[in-house]
């Protein structure tokens, strides 16, 4: 994409070009902490196009009943013996419409998905790279570990960090999901907190980030190459903002505003962003996004 077209947001590159529809076979559909499941469907053209911090449209076949898709982030991505990526594993929260009927589709059954959808993160030198999660927030993390720990190459370059740390805070323990793929990416740094104490530190993630930029900077004399990633309800991903501005560290969120279309046509998505003459303007998130720098967000 050129220059140009990169700074015309209605620019047809924004749209989902490069997105494909699948009517896909589920092949796993099981709870995986508590109200949360984690579903993996075939996919593989779609698949091998993902990108880390990209989501995907979901919707069931055949139901009315949401009329509309809902989006979901691409949690992890399945390759076959010969390496070539099969399925996609999203991680859901029930919630609503969808997620509710989507906890009783067993495998064989099929969904209508779409996507890859949204910008991403994209690859950026970084010495040690911090992800925050609260709640459902962590689920665009896994392979944005393993694609800066030089595990696997989502088709790009990416710099290799040095360091890889998530810091992933819940109410309590059994809301944390997703913990044993995350203790399965080697050499990632994993740090857990929870509001009641029942495991990991008690208290903040918030807290967690802070005594990391400590203990980074104890280590290398200063934060210089650290970038915080960020994922979760609004109010937290603000928190994170304002830490990260204080400690003077870049830092970008993954919004999750509700989406309908979720390719950059009804603009139900937008969130006001900072241009650089100071004022504000809509963006939507479904193109535009879901990865902003957080600096750049009007949070009220
Ligand atoms: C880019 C992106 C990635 C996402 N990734 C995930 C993910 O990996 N896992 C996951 O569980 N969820 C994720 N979400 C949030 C998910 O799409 C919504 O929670 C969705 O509404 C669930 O659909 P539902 O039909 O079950 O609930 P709905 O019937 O749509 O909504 C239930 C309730 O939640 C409210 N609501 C709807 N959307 C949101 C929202 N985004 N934030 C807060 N409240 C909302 C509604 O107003 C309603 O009160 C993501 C959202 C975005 C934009
Ligand atoms: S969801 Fe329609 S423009 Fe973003």
């Amino acid at each position: 994409m050129s220059t140009e077209q990169c700074d015309n947001p209605l620019h047809a590159d924004y749209y989902a070009d490069d997105s494909v529809h699948y009517t896909a076979e589920v092949i796993e559909n099981e709870e995986v902490a508590q109200d949360t499941w984690r579903i993996r469907f075939r996919c593989p053209a779609m698949a091998s196009k993902c990108k880390p911090g990209q989501f995907i449209m979901l919707k069931i076949t055949d139901r009315d009943d949401p009329l509309i898709g809902r989006p979901l982030a691409v949690f992890d991505i399945t390759v076959d013996q010969q390496g070539v990526p099969t399925d996609l594993d999203a991680v859901y929260l029930v919630k609503g419409n969808l997620t509710t009927r989507l906890v009783e589709l067993p495998a064989g059954q099929e969904l209508d998905v779409w996507g890859p959808l949204g910008n991403g993160f994209l690859p950026q030198q970084t010495r040690h790279l911090i992800m925050v999660a609260g709640g459902i927030g962590q689920t665009p993390f896994v392979t944005l570990a393993r694609e800066y720990l030089g595990l696997t190459n989502y088709g790009r370059d990416c710099p290799q960090a040095e360091e890889v740390t998530l810091c992933y805070g819940a109410r309590n323990e059994s809301l944390l999901a997703g913990v044993d793929t995350f203790q399965s990416v080697e050499g990632l740094n994993l740090r857990l907190c929870t509001d009641d104490g029942s495991r990991g530190h008690h208290g903040l993630v918030t807290e967690v980030l802070e005594q990391v930029l400590v203990a980074d900077k104890e280590a290398y004399g200063s934060n210089n190459g650290v970038r915080v990633v960020c994922c979760g309800p609004e109010p937290m991903m603000e928190a994170v903002a304002g830490v990260s501005q204080r400690w003077n560290v870049s830092c970008q969120v993954s919004l999750e505003t509700p989406m309908a279309c979720g390719i950059g046509i009804c603009f139900t998505c937008v969130t006001k962003v900072l241009q650089s003459d100071g004022t504000w303007d809509y963006k939507r998130t479904c193109v535009e996004g879901p990865v902003f720098d957080a600096s750049k967000i009007v949070w009220h």
